[in-house]
């Protein structure tokens, strides 16, 4: 079943019906300004940071969902009638409704009394502001007397603070109400410099800012009593709950449409300006009001929208492709880029499932993020590398998170996640291949943001390598620290109380539990290292991470290996994880991806051994599990792994970001019908059918499908913030379509399935744009380059002579 479809021309997803099994979201803005939004108008706004500087309010877990959001009330003066054209929060069953989320737009369309809305919310390249653009459309045969309510519940900026701290926060709210302007201005007195605005164009004749006068008592926002008697009451919040909320005035002629703007924006007055007269306690106006006047005219508005649109085409642009399969087209070209771009913003901070309280921009998550976005930001990519890189400890390590707003790392969680270190040389990596610009290895960054412990970022890279070498258990393979790519496999946490994190209680020395997936990773990070370091000319260092990445391998083999797959983990205690020894999870998917990617068993059988495993134990139509079988019951040796009911999240579920690792080593293996197989049984347009089983969004991946021991198998949870969209764009684009930079140029080597008679693809790289056109003559995966009508030996399409523009590709599969 759907409850939309997929525009590809305009690059939207169309919801049909407000009713969809759980709130479907967009994302607005993609530098500072931020803003979640709902096919019903919910969610909330931030700048930068969505725990510390939140602008409006948002009601977690509460009933009906979705609550709160950007809400219109239009109210027709004539006959007392009121709705949302939205369907929240009125919910009155509306004559038409359309939700189309674009890329940064949310546009809603609907129609109630012959009366038609659209409404377009998007935020304006550069700016820290959001846009509601409302049409209204008379469609009735005589004048339509209408006041629009709009209306917006303040956060008080810390949103942890506002969930929480009420014998503070009811005392504390403070406004300033212009013309046609609210001005919340919350703690503004004090160590404030920043508050937030709300305004409207069209006849304003009323407003409201305290939340209690404008619902009234006992009334929820369903149905406020100033909206129910068409009278907003020109509250004056003084504590309480500061809102927003303008009532405009309209007369609609018939078949006249009228727009009406409305603006949420956030503006931070330098200190020493901060009130007008400076020693009052106004706010300063005068910098923020031409910025209010100018977005209140529709033609800035159209301008602004205008430029959205046309950046996106930009981005895009960089890599389109055709293909026989419509699902790889449109996630390929459009959505799956457009995720990484929201995760390459947000990380893991604000979702519908990630509250944006708690956690910031992770070490390991942005780093793999990285990997989806760099083709189109490749400035924004660079900074973000060295931003990482600044939380680095000197030995090695690195701060799991980081606070956005700071860029300090976060000490509540600390280090010693073992594997993120390495992460950082597979994104300084694919920044090197996409760019050349070798320069950012000399850098200087800090370690930890300490003023003069700066050293190049190479010296980070290298840091990060030295950090697996001291850190080797028994077998020679890395040890596992708080945990790996796995956050829940805690081998050296034993928890025993329920309020204690598993990731830190009674946490032992950590010098036997290792893990089999770091040591692929680190094969992986050390391989990029002897390339990087022989093109910088240090032979010797290039030697030594090649012999470095020789012993790994050894130790993998000989102690990494269960017979019919790669082991997963030694525990504290020296017992094999995953094994066909245990009783539950014998087998994992992370290290027979991860080891089959850093070349191990190619040659002599071990990673077909590992894949017939994988596709034997692991692979469902739902996607490939974690690993089999679930865990039953609670075991501290393992943590919490095993805390899960079996099926979901980490206890076998399909956590998606681990499926791309096993397509492309199905690609190094020659396997394309395997590895599409794969591709399509997660791919979100592929599922869009079964959307009453998947629930989540059908144009972006989730982080979760449930697995088969779970009761709801196939149901999708934790949509849009997850690796899965980068590590499904680099399996997808790289090793499939197999288009990758590459340090000698970009290399075409397609893996496909056999039925696919061929592609094409325009990629930009380094300034030059390749058209490339991929023809199959037989089955199989041998590949002929002709570049320009030469035939060309190898795979790898060498730089072209500096002023060309464009290379024609031709590629012949056999
Ligand atoms: C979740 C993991 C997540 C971790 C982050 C765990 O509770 O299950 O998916 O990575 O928390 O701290
Ligand atoms: C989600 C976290 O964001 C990611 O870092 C981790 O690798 C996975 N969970 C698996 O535990």
């Amino acid at each position: 079943m759907r409850y939309g479809y997929f525009d590809d021309e305009k690059r939207e997803y169309v919801i049909t019906r407000p009713d969809t099994p759980l709130p479907w979201i967009n994302y607005l803005g993609k530098e500072n300004y931020f803003a979640l939004i709902s096919n019903t108008a919910g969610g909330y706004s931030f700048y930068k940071d969505a725990r510390l500087r939140r602008l409006t309010r948002y009601r977690y877990n509460d009933v009906p969902s979705d609550s709160n959001g950007r809400y219109i009330y239009i109210r027709d003066e004539t006959s007392g009638r009121f709705w949302s054209p939205t369907w929240q929060p009125v919910r009155l069953y509306l004559d038409e409704f359309k939700c189309r989320h674009g890329l940064g737009y949310t546009t809603i369309l609907s129609s109630k009394f012959d009366i038609k809305t659209q409404i377009r919310y998007f935020v304006p390249p550069g700016e820290d502001l959001e846009i509601w653009d409302l049409s209204l459309t008379n469609a009735r045969p005589d004048t339509a007397h209408l006041h629009v309510f709009s209306a917006i519940e303040f956060a008080l900026w810390n949103a942890l603070e506002d969930a929480t701290n009420f014998q503070r926060n009811l005392s504390i709210g403070e406004v300033e109400i212009e013309e046609n302007f609210i001005l919340h201005k919350t703690e503004y007195r004090e160590r404030r410099d920043h508050f937030a605005y709300f305004a409207c164009s069209g006849v304003i004749v009323g407003y409201d800012t305290q939340r209690g006068s404008f619902l009234g008592r006992d009334r929820g926002w369903e149905n406020p009593i100033a909206v129910e008697e068409g009278a907003s009451r020109n509250s004056f919040a003084q504590g309480w709950a500061p809102i927003g909320s303008l009532q405009a005035s309209i007369h609609l002629e018939p078949n006249k449409t009228e727009r009406l703007i409305v603006v949420l924006g956030y503006q931070q007055n330098p200190r020493d300006q901060k009130f007008d007269p400076p020693e009052s306690q106004n706010v300063n106006k005068n910098l923020v009001k031409p910025t209010i006047e100018n977005y209140l005219r529709p033609s800035t508005v159209d301008l602004a929208f205008d430029e959205l649109c046309k950046e996106w085409d930009r981005s895009l642009q960089i890599f389109q492709v055709e293909t026989p399969d419509e699902h790889t087209n449109r996630m390929v070209n459009t959505w799956n880029q457009y995720q990484c771009m929201v995760n390459f913003n947000l990380s893991r901070s604000a979702s519908y499932f990630e509250s944006g309280i708690s956690r910031g921009i992770g070490f390991r998550d942005s780093n793999q993020d990285l990997l989806g976005v760099i083709h189109m930001i490749p400035e924004r990519a660079r900074e973000r590398i060295l931003d990482l890189a600044a939380t680095q400890l000197e030995d090695g390590g690195a701060f799991h998170q980081y606070q956005p707003l700071t860029k300090q790392g976060n000490v509540e969680i600390g280090t010693n996640f073992n594997d993120d270190p390495l992460w950082l040389v597979l994104a300084a990596s694919a920044y090197l291949k996409e760019t050349r610009d070798w320069d950012v290895l000399d850098e200087l960054v800090p370690f930890e943001n300490i003023v003069g412990s700066e050293g190049p970022l190479y010296m980070h890279l290298q840091r990060s390598i030295d950090y697996t070498l001291e850190r080797l258990g028994p077998h020679g393979l890395p040890l596992i620290g708080r945990a790996d790519w796995n956050d829940c496999l805690n081998l050296n946490t034993f928890s025993t109380e329920p309020d204690e994190s598993f990731q830190t209680a009674g946490i032992t020395d950590g010098k036997v539990a290792e893990s089999v997936f770091i040591a692929g990773l680190f094969i992986l990070a050390a391989e990029e290292m002897v390339q990087i370091a022989s093109i910088r000319g240090r032979g010797q260092e290039a030697k030594e991470y090649r012999e470095a990445a020789q012993r790994m391998e050894a130790a993998v083999l000989k102690h990494g290996w269960d017979g019919e797959w790669f082991l997963r983990a030694y525990d504290h205690f020296g017992k094999k994880v995953g094994s066909h020894s245990c009783q539950e999870g014998q087998i994992f998917i992370e290290p027979q991806g991860v080891c089959i990617m850093a070349g191990i068993g190619l040659e002599k059988g071990s990673a077909q051994r590992a894949l017939d495993s994988v596709g034997k134990r692991l692979a469902t139509e739902h996607g490939i599990l974690l690993h089999q079988p679930a865990y039953t019951s609670y075991q501290t040796r393992l943590g919490e792994i095993t805390s899960y009911p079996p099926g979901y999240k980490e206890n076998a579920g399909v956590f998606c970001h681990t499926n791309p690792w096993i397509m492309i080593a199905e690609a190094l293996l020659g396997n394309g019908d395997r590895a599409m197989d794969y591709y399509l049984r997660i791919n979100p347009s592929a599922r869009e059918h079964l959307s009453e089983v998947h629930r989540c969004e059908p144009y972006v991946y989730a982080q979760m499908i449930a697995g088969r021991d779970a009761p709801t198998f196939g149901e999708a949870k934790n949509s849009w913030l997850t690796g899965t969209a980068a590590w499904n764009y680099v399996a997808i684009t790289q090793w499939i379509l197999g288009i990758r930079p590459t340090y000698q140029g970009l290399c075409i080597s397609p893996v496909l399935p056999n039925d696919w008679p061929g592609f094409s693809v325009k990629r930009k790289f380094q300034g030059v744009t390749y058209h490339i056109e991929a023809t199959r003559i037989r089955p199989g995966n041998e590949v002929r380059l002709r570049v320009e009508g030469d035939l060309l030996p190898g795979v790898i399409v060498p730089f072209p002579p500096q002023g060309t523009s464009d290379v024609n590709v031709e590629v012949t599969l056999l």
